[in-house]
């Protein structure tokens, strides 16, 4: 069994991280953190996990997270990079969900964060944890930086046409949706049920935090830099992000169906739906699924692909523990093969 620590078990991110563990196989949670429950059971924060998840949360506390295999960081940005140099350094392996060490260009971090890197010596040895694109680095990383929501689906959706070199890649373009727990069980006004619900609007429109980590992974499966444009919008629904991607061909004779299902033809979690096809973000609810179709309008030099997956799930735990299975050499889909909830 890996012994798993979690650091910020009362987020969404840690809450998804408890719900998939506690059916992994493999793996045990044996540490789960909160400055502000400590003390208290689990299920008291969470009555879904009563009878599946008998622990209680503790300070956050290097000892007893360095006495795991593997530490999971479900923490907002900045605090990640405080305490990983000291885990590592006993030996434990940590998977960080947030951006701490996503971003190669430490300046280029501390411009879109507005802090200064408290660990930029550990972002060379970090792991973009991308399964489909990085799998092989995976397997040997102690670090992974798990990436952002948005820039999963986003770099998941371009991925083939980028490999193939049959698109501009300077004018790509992004619409993505995310549901409400994409931003954190920190309570907010502008995330309030009144403000957000039957309502639709873009946000961070000239520039969103995921813009570099999407235009640095975009730039490694091109070869060269690219021009994106991405639009965020907050959707109002719990969960789930659809994300539409627009590119011009340079090849029109490229058969895009047969591109996308030659490219995720053995990934367990990359499903490429039959042609015409308009996948919904309920057929990834709760699953580590992300499902693509592809299109050409008239034909034309436009491809149009859209993108679905559950923000909580593939954009963060699911695919953090994805990413735990490879680095532990365990079944890659241990623990994930649950299909999405419908309705
Ligand atoms: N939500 C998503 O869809 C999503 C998707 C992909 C990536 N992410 C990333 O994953 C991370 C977690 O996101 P989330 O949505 O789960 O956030 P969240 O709901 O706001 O939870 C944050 C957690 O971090 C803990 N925490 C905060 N400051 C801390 C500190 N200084 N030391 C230790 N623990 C601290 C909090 O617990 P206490 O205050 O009780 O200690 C809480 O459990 C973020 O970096 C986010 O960007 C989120």
């Amino acid at each position: 069994m890996v012994k798993i620590g979690i650091v910020g078990g009362t987020g969404y991110t840690g809450a998804e991280l408890l719900r998939l563990l506690a059916g992994h196989p493999n793996a045990k949670v044996t540490v789960i953190t909160s400055r502000t429950e400590a003390g208290i059971p689990v299920s008291n924060l969470y009555p879904s996990l009563r009878g599946v998840v008998d622990l209680c949360f503790s300070e956050p506390d290097v000892d007893s997270l360095a006495s795991c295999d593997l530490v999971f960081f479900a923490t907002p940005h900045g605090v990640a990079q405080n305490t990983v140099p000291a885990i590592l350094a006993t030996g434990t392996k940590v998977i960080d969900l947030s951006a701490d060490f996503r971003i190669r260009d430490i300046p280029l971090w501390e411009q879109w964060y507005g802090q200064p890197h408290g660990a930029a010596e550990l972002v060379p040895q970090a792991v973009y944890g991308l399964p489909e694109y990085n799998r092989s680095a995976i397997q040997s990383a102690d670090l992974v930086a798990c990436p952002g929501c948005y820039p999963t689906s986003v770099q998941l959706g371009l991925m083939p046409l980028l490999q193939a070199g049959c698109v501009d890649i300077s004018d790509l373009i992004a619409n993505a949706a995310s549901g409400v727990s994409g931003a954190g069980r920190q309570a907010s006004v502008a995330n309030l049920h009144p403000e957000v619900s039957d309502s639709f609007k873009a946000y961070a429109a000239s520039g969103h935090r995921h813009l570099p980590e999407i235009e640095q992974g975009l730039a490694d499966m091109a070869g060269s830099e690219v021009g994106l444009t991405f639009v965020p919008h907050l959707l109002p629904i719990n969960r789930g992000i659809h994300t539409t991607l627009y590119a011009n061909l340079t090849a029109t004779e490229v058969d895009v169906q047969a591109l996308f299902e030659q490219c995720y033809a053995n990934e367990p979690f990359v499903d490429v739906l039959p042609a015409g096809s308009h996948p919904e973000t309920r057929s990834v609810r709760g699953s580590n699924f992300c499902r693509i179709s592809v299109h050409r309008p008239g034909n034309g030099k436009k491809v149009v692909v859209l993108v679905v997956e559950d923000n909580l799930t593939k954009g963060a735990s699911g695919q953090a523990v994805q990413c735990m299975n490879i680095m532990f050499a365990l079944p890659e889909t241990a623990g994930l093969s649950m299909a999405g909830m419908v309705p």
